[in-house]
């Protein structure tokens, strides 16, 4: 397959490119500054250019705290130009895979969240990325892929806590609280390249097999690493941050085992993999 992606830089863009080249695919990719997908006319050139039998939408506003504040250029990125993509998909014959997120759903279920369950995003980036999955449906031949808690090559949780604990840290105040799918870039986009592969179109929640809380993956790293820190437990109200989360926002991934033919593998043998990669 020949593969367009955006947000090429970014922790799923880089890992993509790696897996495309371990599958055999060709891999073509674009970020900003030298393609903004809120720029119609950029986006839709350059997906013409490329010609591809896909384009992966990697880009995105993930600065979830910001987006409370900047929700209008959030919505311009993760959902707008969303629309020049499926249109720029349709005109080139291509599939459109957009990725999305565990944030549209609020955590009232209960239960881990299965792809048909209705969104109620609690923040302004999960309301955009919302808006982003509607946008995708628009393109004749869309995949959604929801994944959450992703770590990789780039900025996230996993790489802080180990910052914090490079620099000396013993004692990390981490959530308890929230409970959610920590997801490997790399697996990840392993994924993708089989549901692309197998034709799947439709919504497929993608994210490492069990879950953990903040609190759990934090004590994890510290583990893995034989750091000696203590890892206290604080609440969501404690860390006062600017944008609400679902407590319980775990991903039902019935539909990726059924099509892939297993799960991912799980999140604390990812993580061992991840850390030792990034040392
Ligand atoms: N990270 C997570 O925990 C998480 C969880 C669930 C779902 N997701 C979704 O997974 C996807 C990939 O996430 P990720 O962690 O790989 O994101 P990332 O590391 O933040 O990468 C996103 C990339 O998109 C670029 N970008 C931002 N605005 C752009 C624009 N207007 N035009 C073109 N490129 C632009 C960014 O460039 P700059 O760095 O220069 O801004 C960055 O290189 C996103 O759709 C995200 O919403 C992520």
């Amino acid at each position: 397959m020949r593969l367009f992606v955006t947000g090429s830089r970014g922790q799923l863009g880089r890992a993509l490119e790696r897996a495309a080249a371990a599958g055999g695919h060709e891999f073509v990719g674009r970020d900003l500054p030298e393609l903004d997908i809120t720029d119609a006319a950029a986006a839709r050139g350059a997906v013409a250019e490329a010609r591809p039998d896909a384009v992966i939408n990697c880009a995105a506003y993930t600065a979830v705290d910001a987006a409370e504040a900047d929700e209008a250029r959030a919505l311009a990125v993760n959902g707008t130009a969303v629309e020049y993509l499926a249109a720029a998909a349709d005109s080139a014959g291509a599939r459109l895979v957009q990725i999305s997120t565990d944030f549209v759903f609020d955590g009232a279920a209960g239960r881990p969240y299965r792809e048909d369950d209705p969104p109620h995003p609690l923040s302004a980036y999960g309301r955009t990325k919302l808006a982003g999955e509607g946008a995708a449906v628009a393109a004749r031949r869309h995949l959604i892929v929801r994944t959450a808690w992703l770590f990789g090559d780039g900025a996230n949780f996993v790489r802080a806590i180990r910052r914090q604990l490079d620099a000396g840290a013993r004692t990390l105040r981490v959530v308890a609280d929230q409970r959610g799918c920590p997801t490997y870039a790399e697996d990840l986009a392993g994924a993708v390249i089989a549901l692309l592969a197998a034709g799947t179109e439709g919504t497929v929640h993608a994210v490492n097999a069990g879950s953990a809380s903040w609190f759990e993956l934090a004590a994890e790293i510290v583990r893995l690493l034989g750091a000696a820190a203590e890892v206290v437990p604080i609440t969501t109200a404690e860390a006062a941050r600017p944008a609400a989360r679902p407590p319980f926002s775990v991903l039902d991934t019935s539909r990726l085992r059924a099509i892939a033919g297993a799960d991912l593998p799980p999140w604390p043998q990812a993580l061992a993999r991840f850390l030792a990669a990034d040392g």
